[in-house]
């Protein structure tokens, strides 16, 4: 019997469980549950604080209770459910992502209890981005990568009511079904990006796209070797010489339904999707930053969480998705340093470094979307430790030949509190990735790492309006923060979302 990496792994393994949870969780408004575990109340600094606790704002104050944003306070009572007060900050500066920061906190301070109720108060803000951010919070802080712990303690949030104003309940609840949506897309991409290279294969990122997009509304086509090699991938293709298994070319297309008011245009996303990240020949070395190289797909993994949310949030416009999809493994077949590979349309590529793969595969799927004549471009990768030393493990890079595309991505970032700082397309730098004996090279100088990617990118892009999104330092949480649970945190999922709804034209 011939061994596989698959062998031991069920066959009926579900790289998507928190699906299934999240699906088991429901968000209502109305008074608190007859058998709520906890009470959540959000205080403003200075109040009010609603009279039946017992409490007023001095005497919070007095147990130490700030209002801090994020704040929380347990006062278990004699009878019945625990009350958890949860600091909302000065009323004047409340925002939905503060809204977001108190769902989540008040999740997190209960995670032991699956029933819960929540009052709210007045808050000030538009009521169905209120209900939007409230369950994007509670669902997100929810989440826990559990699928492969034999005896998970996770308590599954299962009920979670929330008390609104009765000329508010509409909008909140609609609010809720909304956040429901784009906290789904988030959870998928977490989900793909923490299961390991093992159990999900390019071959079954393949089939989880088939289902979601039978679950969720959009086409799927998989593209599998045989394919690629007729397409003339030979950017995928090259990454993919070191590995056993295959790689895949995912397309997806999304199309408005017949009674929406369509929006003009067609919006190409393009996803990073290296499930695994060794290096290949320019092997990494073995830090903690390498075992996290499962990751390495969560452009790909944010592209399809995005995806699953298009139909349920009515997006106008027509949006097609390119995943790129290998691994990046040395072997004796690995692609090798200063072999030449050609990318579909005919660009030879002078590889200098096989660790900068990500680029080259993401070269191969950028033409395809301008073969299919989108009208914009939005490519997410988690490209580069350069734009991880630069801003961090909070904040993204954007990157853009258009500053329309590039707003419209920060946008969008600011709305999800998926946070992205612009970076220049320094076109000074171009000549760094000039190759001797090819078109271009992969590898520019020691400086500007991100910027010298995203040019390698603008080759391939060709004037088409364009903005880059390199996650490479946000698309890990070394600890839970607010709504950001530990291991991958989908980010970018809600932010592709957003920003498709957003998307025009002109
Ligand atoms: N996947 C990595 C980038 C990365 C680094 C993602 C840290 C997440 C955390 C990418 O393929 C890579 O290896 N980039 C190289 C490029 C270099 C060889 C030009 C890098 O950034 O060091
Ligand atoms: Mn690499
Ligand atoms: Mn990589």
């Amino acid at each position: 019997m011939v061994y596989t990496p698959a062998a031991l792994i069920p066959e009926d393994f579900d790289p998507l469980q928190g699906l299934a949870e999240l699906a088991a969780t429901s968000i209502t408004t109305g008074p608190p549950l007859p058998d709520a575990d906890a009470i959540g109340l959000f205080v403003f600094v200075g109040g009010p604080v609603p009279g039946e606790t017992g409490f007023d704002w001095a005497a919070l104050q007095g147990l130490g209770f700030a209002g801090k944003p994020g704040e929380t306070l347990v006062v278990p009572q004699a009878k019945g459910a625990t009350h958890v007060f949860v600091g909302m900050g000065d009323a004047a500066e409340v925002t939905t992502a503060r809204v977001r920061d108190a769902a989540a906190a008040l999740v997190r301070a209960t995670a032991k209890w699956n029933q819960l109720s929540l009052i709210s108060g007045a808050i000030g803000l538009d009521a169905s981005a209120v209900g939007q951010a409230l369950a994007e919070g509670a669902l997100l802080a929810n989440y826990r990568y559990t699928a492969l712990k034999s005896d998970s303690k996770h308590v599954p949030l299962t009920a979670l009511s929330v008390e609104v104003d009765d000329a508010d309940q509409g909008d909140i609840e609609a609010g809720i079904v909304a956040g429901t949506v784009t906290a789904r897309a988030t959870v998928v991409a977490r989900d793909l990006m923490n299961t390991p290279a093992a159990y999900l294969t390019a071959t079954a990122l393949g089939l989880a796209a088939e289902r979601l997009g039978d679950e969720y509304g959009f086409e799927v086509e998989v593209f599998d070797k045989a394919a690629l090699i007729e397409l003339g991938t030979g950017a995928i293709l090259g990454v993919n010489r070191g590995s056993a298994e295959e790689p895949r070319l995912i397309k997806l297309h999304y199309t408005p339904a017949a009674d929406l008011p369509a929006v003009a245009g067609h919006l190409g996303f393009v996803g990073k999707g290296i499930i695994y990240d060794s290096g290949g020949i320019s092997l990494k070395p073995s830090t903690p930053m390498h075992a996290l190289m499962k990751m390495d797909m969560g452009g790909a993994a944010a592209v399809l969480g995005a995806f699953t949310g298009f139909r349920d949030s009515a997006v106008p416009v027509e949006v097609s998705g390119w995943l790129s999809v290998t691994d990046n493994l040395p072997s004796g077949s690995a692609l090798t340093l200063g072999d030449v590979l050609t990318v579909r349309g005919g660009t030879t590529v002078e590889v200098k470094n096989t660790d900068a793969e990500g680029r080259l595969v993401m070269a191969d799927a950028i033409v395809l979307a301008n073969e299919d004549e989108v009208d914009a471009i939005i490519d997410i990768a988690t490209l580069t430790g350069a734009a991880m030393a630069a801003l961090g493990t909070s904040t993204a890079a954007v990157i853009g030949n258009d500053q329309r595309m590039v707003d419209l991505a920060i946008a969008a970032a600011d709305a999800t509190d998926e946070p992205l700082w612009q970076l220049p397309l320094e076109r000074k730098y171009r000549p760094q990735l000039d190759s001797e004996i090819a078109d271009i090279s992969n590898m520019g100088g020691p400086y500007a790492g991100a910027t010298i990617a995203a040019l390698f990118l603008d080759h391939f892009v060709d004037g088409t309006p364009w903005a880059h999104l390199d996650i490479a330092g946000t698309m890990n949480a070394e600890k839970d923060d607010s709504w950001r649970t530990t291991g991958a945190t989908g980010f970018g999922a809600r932010l592709l979302l957003e920003a498709a709804a957003n998307f025009t034209k002109e």
